[in-house]
């Protein structure tokens, strides 16, 4: 076995995802729109685990976290007092030579429309605007008027709506500070140098939780959500030197933020944020109570009353797949034949299992392979495949990160036992086909760590 040392490109990410159904563009048959995906049947159950493990870590194992699902849209009065009306804009500069739009604070990452080799501004062609503002939300009209009345927006944040619930969930969920919301959807941004895949996206899906905290323990648990995000990364098997924390200075941190540290990976096209931590302070609590008139505040049963900060800890589903993927990925020569395999943590590969007759002609095998099949897919998201030379099948299920495969063969009639092979090391052993079941709940739960080192 060799391990290749060849660097990972996004393009090499992009071509798996569709050749194995995980990713495609969206209406594609009409050309695609800029930035916009699908996710197929490997990316659903993908994303699916990482909504769940998530789901899991910040609602189901704790105390002191509860669950919303807030709408898309909301009052548009929501973004004027949140400051997105206002102030979530990037800068923008047009090249009246190439007629392309740019970040004007990104331009070192952006390549000139006439010279792709150069960056915009770079030639003396290049004919740049000074910068303006740009917002970053997309606007929609509510009901039959196409007026300034019947404005609304998208929700570039899923943030809000847990903000404008604030006193809802504190009466009603019988938790005091410190307690958090949190909420997984759809957010939409009209992202002007989109691109690099999965990575910056126009429709994405977040995860965010808001935890309200007396305002003396907010540094406390900031440091705290720092630690407990990267320790799930951590635990769900991305490699330590491919995650980091950086950070904000004080001149990056959006508007609302008393401190903000990304927890940065090194995606192919370099360290870029994956999730970011913020101490919101009590500003959205405060805005919200100025304009709405309704207070958002606590108050302790000795009348104490405040507004509580809030420390947020938020990602997309879309973010964290693009970064297992990039972790996961792996080439090597086994024999003299090349696979591609993705070492995905157990718990976060879409197939648990591939349940493989060896010779699919031969009715004890098929009849036992195709029982096993109907037993397991009751429990785990299961495979069975009974097409191709079982190399072929091996190195399908590897490519799409299945971490072990279960083969039914001739002994299997002798002594009613089957192959288990594993995706990793790719050691066989034997187990009673009637103990698999039990076999692959224990294993799932048990801890991971990739055997990559790239
Ligand atoms: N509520 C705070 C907030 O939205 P953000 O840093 O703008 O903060 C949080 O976004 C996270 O959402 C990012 O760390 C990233 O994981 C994800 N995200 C933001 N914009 C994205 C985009 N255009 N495409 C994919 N994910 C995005």
């Amino acid at each position: 076995m060799t391990e290749s040392a060849k660097p990972l490109t996004m393009d090499t990410i992009v071509s798996l995802c569709r050749r194995r159904g995980f990713v495609f563009p969206s209406s594609e048959i009409y050309g695609g729109i800029g930035s916009t995906y699908d996710y197929g049947h490997y990316g659903v159950l993908t994303k699916n685990n990482i909504r769940s493990l998530w789901f899991r870590a910040m609602v189901q194992e704790r105390d002191d976290i509860v669950a919303l699902d807030s709408a898309i849209i909301l009052n548009p009065r929501v973004w004027e007092a949140s400051g997105h009306v206002a102030g979530f804009t990037d800068p923008l500069v047009d090249c009246r030579t190439c007629k392309l739009r740019f970040r004007a604070d990104q331009l070192e990452l952006s390549s000139c429309g006439r010279k792709p080799s150069k960056r915009p501004g770079e030639t003396p062609e290049c004919d740049l605007t000074e910068p303006r503002q740009f917002n970053l939300m997309f606007e929609t009209h509510v009901g039959a008027l196409m007026d300034e009345s019947s404005l609304a927006y998208l929700r570039p944040e899923t943030a809000q709506g847990i903000f404008v619930n604030f006193k809802n969930v504190a009466q009603l969920a019988r938790r005091k500070p410190p307690f958090g919301i949190a909420q997984v959807g759809k957010s939409f941004r009209n992202e002007i140098t989109p691109g690099n895949f999965l990575f910056r996206l126009r429709e994405f899906e977040q995860m965010e939780m808001e935890f309200f905290v007396p305002p003396a323990e907010a540094d406390e648990w900031f440091g705290y959500w720092l630690d407990a995000r990267r320790r799930w990364y951590l635990d769900l098997g991305l490699r330590a030197e491919n995650l980091r924390v950086r950070e904000h200075a004080a001149e990056e941190r959006s508007h609302y933020s008393l401190a903000t540290s990304d927890l940065e990976y090194l995606y192919p096209i370099g360290w870029q944020e994956l999730e970011g931590v913020a101490n919101r302070g009590d500003y959205d609590l405060t805005q919200h109570t100025r304009e709405s008139g309704t207070k958002l505040e606590w108050i302790d049963p000795d009348g104490t009353r405040y507004t509580p900060y809030v420390i947020e800890p938020a990602v997309s589903i879309d973010r964290i797949m693009l970064a297992f993927l990039c972790d996961a990925y792996d080439e090597e020569v086994v024999g003299d034949r090349e696979r591609v395999v993705l070492r995905l943590h157990p718990r976060v590969a879409p197939v648990k299992a591939a349940i493989l007759p060896l010779v699919p002609r031969d009715e004890g095998m098929a009849s036992r392979a195709r029982a096993l099949y109907e037993e397991l897919r009751l429990h785990h998201a299961v495979e069975h495949d009974d097409s191709g030379q079982i190399g072929r099948r091996y190195r399908r299920q590897d490519e799409i990160g299945t971490p072990w495969a279960f083969t039914v063969d001739e002994q299997t009639l002798e002594d009613e036992t089957v192959t288990v092979r594993d995706r990793d090391s790719l050691a066989q052993e034997r187990l009673p086909i009637g103990g698999v079941r039990q076999w692959l709940d224990d294993t799932l739960q048990q801890d991971w760590s990739s055997p990559q080192s790239r």
